[in-house]
């Protein structure tokens, strides 16, 4: 028999309903915080995203699935978000109609990484951009948002550590002093940190490693040489962050993985889930659009991990357990009159359901019973015969005899 691919999960209806009441909460906080929702689809051209997180990115040059389509054009799974709404951004000009964009999404990626905890090959994410303001607000409105997002999904514990990158001319110019300090101690660092090296070296800065460590420990800060503009523009954002109550750790070693940040970064982070320490992540891109030939504009976003979301939420309890409005309880020769009854109840907008396997009125009562039906509605002989129906309040134990065509009159069957 054949399973799911490696790295992808099954959905199964228990665990969905956690999902639902996850995706709840974040719809109310989107819109609580004035975004829109905006879908873009799962394939995406390959060169999306080597222009934008960069050809010395893992995610670029190691987990991407791409694929030549029959008429050869190089495509691939989108392995994240930020660049696809920054590409549908610019194609429809949206920015020409609002000058603020806040747009969320939520949806799967696919990254070819080695599964575990917390990490799969298709997995979902869900993130915010706010595109075209520059200033350090629209960066403390997405670090508020994630904040209660995370935190209205159920996850009690997390830190969330925050740094900048300041311009992308202090980036270059740091990045050089750091390949020069690092290249003096080339041999002691990890392997992937020598690869890193000239691709991808800021990456060093966060690698887990502890030989990486102790030699970035000594390393130049980009602090260091940060300008005064990123600066007062960092120390703006955590001063707002401070306003809201927003508490933050700041990290100088915090670098992310895309190549299209500057200025601001930040992740939440979780001693929870073992290797996999980031429930959700993002930063400012001030470049990308210009990256990808389009009109420049600046923008800010995070990204979450649902499945992670989903691991660490306290609402799973809850959420896993079912209930529904009404169960009929019918003896099988009466099949019509009880699925004609189901259906007066669902139109009153109760949710309602009828046994479809002939069982006996007492396996098909104990099925309400697991069910945590509400009311359960008796139609035996006797009540056929009486064209009646007997509903029985599972909360109280009363019970009482209707006519069987439910009549608006009738106020028993309330939620
Ligand atoms: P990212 O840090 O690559 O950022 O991913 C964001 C979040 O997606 C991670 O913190 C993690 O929760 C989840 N995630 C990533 N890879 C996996 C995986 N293999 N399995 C399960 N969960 C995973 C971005 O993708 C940026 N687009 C975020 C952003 C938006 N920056 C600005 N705007």
């Amino acid at each position: 028999m054949l399973s799911n691919i490696k790295g992808t999960k099954d959905i199964l209806p228990e665990e969905s309903r956690v999902w639902q009441a996850i995706e709840d909460r974040i719809r109310r906080i989107c819109s609580l915080f004035n975004y829109e929702e905006i879908r873009t689809p799962i394939i995406e051209y390959q060169e999306l995203f080597r222009k934008s997180a960069g050809e010395g990115s893992d995610v670029v040059s190691k987990e991407m699935y791409t694929f030549p389509d029959r008429s050869n054009e190089m495509l691939c799974l989108r392995p994240e978000l930020t660049a696809p709404v920054a590409r549908a951004v610019a194609q429809y000009t949206m920015l020409r109609a609002r000058p603020t964009l806040r747009l969320w999404y939520q949806g799967p990626c696919f990254r070819y990484e080695r599964p575990q905890l917390g990490r799969q090959r298709q997995f979902n994410q869900i993130g915010v951009e706010c595109i075209g303001p520059i200033h350090p607000e629209a960066d403390a409105e997405v670090i508020v948002l994630a904040n209660d997002l995370i935190k209205a999904c159920g996850v009690n514990t997390f830190q969330l550590e925050i740094n900048t990158l300041g311009s992308s001319e202090v980036r270059k110019h740091y990045r050089e002093l750091l390949v020069a300090f690092l290249s003096q101690h080339e041999t002691q660092l990890s392997a992937d940190s020598q690869r890193r090296l000239h691709s991808n070296p800021l990456r060093i800065l966060d690698s887990k490693d502890e030989a990486d460590k102790a030699i970035t420990a000594l390393a130049p800060k980009l602090t260091e040489v940060l300008d005064e503009t990123s600066n007062n523009h960092f120390r703006q954002v955590l001063s707002i962050l401070d306003a809201c109550g927003v508490s933050y750790t700041v990290n100088p070693f915090l670098v992310r993985g895309l190549d299209y940040y500057s200025h601001t970064v930040f992740e939440f982070k979780t001693r929870e889930l073992g290797a996999q320490d980031a429930i959700g992540g993002g930063g400012r891109y001030d470049n990308l659009f210009e990256t990808l030939q389009a009109p420049p504009a600046s923008g800010i976003g995070f990204g979450i991990g649902m499945e992670r979301l989903v691991l660490l939420s306290s609402l799973a309890a809850e959420a896993k357990e079912t209930s529904i409005d009404c169960a009929i309880v019918y003896d099988s020769p009466y099949v019509s009159r009880a699925l004609l009854v189901a259906s007066q109840v669902r139109q009153r907008g109760l949710s309602c359901t009828c046994d479809l396997q002939r069982r006996s009125f007492k396996a098909q009562l104990k099925e309400a019973d697991k069910l945590n039906a509400r009311y359960v509605i008796f139609i035996g002989k006797d009540e056929y015969d009486a064209n009646t129906m007997t509903i029985k309040d599972m909360h109280n134990g009363s019970q009482k005899t209707f006519d069987y065509q439910l009549d608006s009159s009738y106020t028993i069957l309330t939620t």
